[in-house]
């Protein structure tokens, strides 16, 4: 059977058959799906969900951004109440001239209320979860101080949380996690833990969060309430979510609508507003531009005028990257296809080159399920001036890998669950590959800008 008529023959009958009356039959119909190709389907309605208990803030409790990370904050929960909560906040250190704070540090402090303490105060606004009665509680917090740490306080809720925002300068070691691809598993939790282990600023989960596939509101709070307990440094702060969007936050996966992304925009729409790719400026050293492969917004026409644009002005950024789910250069799909796209062609087609031209410094990829670094590469080959691709997003889910003999764009890749902790130190960049346990996959350095491609 060819690609078209498997894809055609799988479309038709599962869609339309089976599938479409039995959750159980479709979920591992969709397991199977993702292993061989990308396939756009609407699954089908699932029946109304019990949706776990949340007893409090603190269950969903976490932090990102929609602002500058060295001035801003952004408090996010999930909750049935409607009612706009007060934010008290307060620098750590003005804090504790007046209070003693609790040490060792923890995620959550109890006792009763610190008194003396010169608190500002800000309020929630909420929207709603998807389609649940639960809603989207955000206090984006601004006019922070870089560099800084502060502690806030919930309503009537006796617990303190620490939070750090970004230096404004990158005099000192900037570190931060990335990966993508996490379910909601034991590996995913062990990755989880050994990701706070690093004390990063920031965690980066580049798609394929929960896997909640755009319907199932259970998956997409576990996901939450799992990185809100466990993403918690070694001084009790805790470490902001960067997201961007996979085809598992999608109902579909590709080619979907908004409403589509029906648990996955609620929590992330205060930096994709009106878009589903942003770009995250941290102080005048780092800049992440965040892309969807293919996910609500097409590859080519808009994102990728748009990407060209953000990515000129900023080739001279100290540190320069890219993250998006789908990979340009994958290393389990097939890169090429008989009838229609390879796995990434849109992106080789249209981003690669502006990644090459506008001196990228790395780009993340995810969606394959296992641990990959390519050469750098230039036009798809090896050339030292090239660009990395680290990847493939196996936070939590894993697939075997094809061979570097097979794919020559391949420096290294192994079937392991793991993380990257990228260290910035001065114009160098550390990219350590953690299994989920914690131990060094790979060790690889990238250091200054890349000359911008020739010709
Ligand atoms: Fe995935
Ligand atoms: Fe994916």
């Amino acid at each position: 059977m060819t690609a078209m008529d498997r894809r055609t023959f799988l479309t038709t009958t599962l869609t339309g058959g089976i599938a479409a009356s039995s959750p159980f039959l479709w979920s591992a119909f969709s397991a199977y799906a993702d292993r061989i190709e990308d396939i756009a389907i609407a699954p089908p309605p699932r029946p109304a969900e019990k949706l776990p208990q949340l007893h409090s803030p603190r269950d969903t409790l976490f932090l990102t951004w929609q602002g500058d990370p060295t001035s801003t904050m952004t408090i996010q929960w999930l909750s049935r109440s409607e009612t706009p909560t007060v934010i008290r906040y307060a620098s750590l250190a003005s804090a504790a001239q007046e209070q003693s704070l609790p040490h060792p540090p923890s995620r959550e402090t109890g006792g009763e209320t610190p008194r003396g303490i010169a608190w500002q105060k800000a309020v929630t606004r909420c929207h709603s979860f998807g389609r649940t009665d639960l809603k989207v509680h955000r206090c984006e917090l601004t006019h922070l101080r870089p560099g800084t740490e502060y502690v806030f306080q919930i309503g009537e809720h006796l617990g303190l949380y620490r939070f750090r925002t970004m230096p404004a300068k990158a005099n000192d070691l900037i570190s931060f996690v990335s990966g993508g691809d996490c379910g909601i598993g034991p590996a995913a939790i062990a990755s989880n833990l050994t990701a706070a282990r690093q004390d990063p600023y920031f965690v980066l989960i580049a798609g394929d969060l929960g896997y909640d596939n755009g319907t199932s509101a259970t998956t997409a709070i576990s996901f939450i309430k799992n990185y809100s307990s466990q993403m918690v440094d070694s001084q009790g702060r805790l470490i902001p979510l960067i997201t961007c969007i996979g085809n598992h936050e999608v109902r579909g996966g590709y080619k979907g609508q908004r409403s589509d992304a029906t648990y996955y925009l609620p929590l992330f729409d205060g930096l994709y507003r009106e878009t589903t790719y942003n770009v995250l400026d941290i102080g005048d050293y780092l800049s992440i531009v965040l892309l969807d492969s293919g996910h609500i917004s097409p590859i080519p026409g808009e994102q990728t005028d748009w990407l060209a644009s953000v990515l000129k002005e900023r080739q001279d950024r100290p540190h320069l990257y890219v993250a998006y789910h789908v990979p340009a250069y994958p290393s389990v799909r097939s890169p090429q296809a008989l009838i229609g796209l390879g796995t990434g062609e849109l992106q080789r087609q249209h981003w690669c080159p502006l990644f090459e031209r506008y001196r990228v410094d790395v780009a993340l990829e995810h969606h394959d399920h296992v641990f990959k670094r390519t050469h750098p590469l230039t036009d798809g080959l090896r050339d030292r001036y090239g660009v990395p691709y680290l990847g493939d997003g196996s936070w939590g889910k894993l697939r075997t890998p094809a061979s570097p003999e097979k794919r020559p764009y391949l420096a290294r890749v192994s079937r392991n669950y793991h993380i990257t902790l990228h260290r910035l130190e001065g114009e160098q960049r550390f990219h350590l590959a953690l299994t989920e346990n914690g131990k060094v996959a790979d060790v690889y350095m990238t250091q200054g800008k890349r000359p911008a491609k020739r010709g």
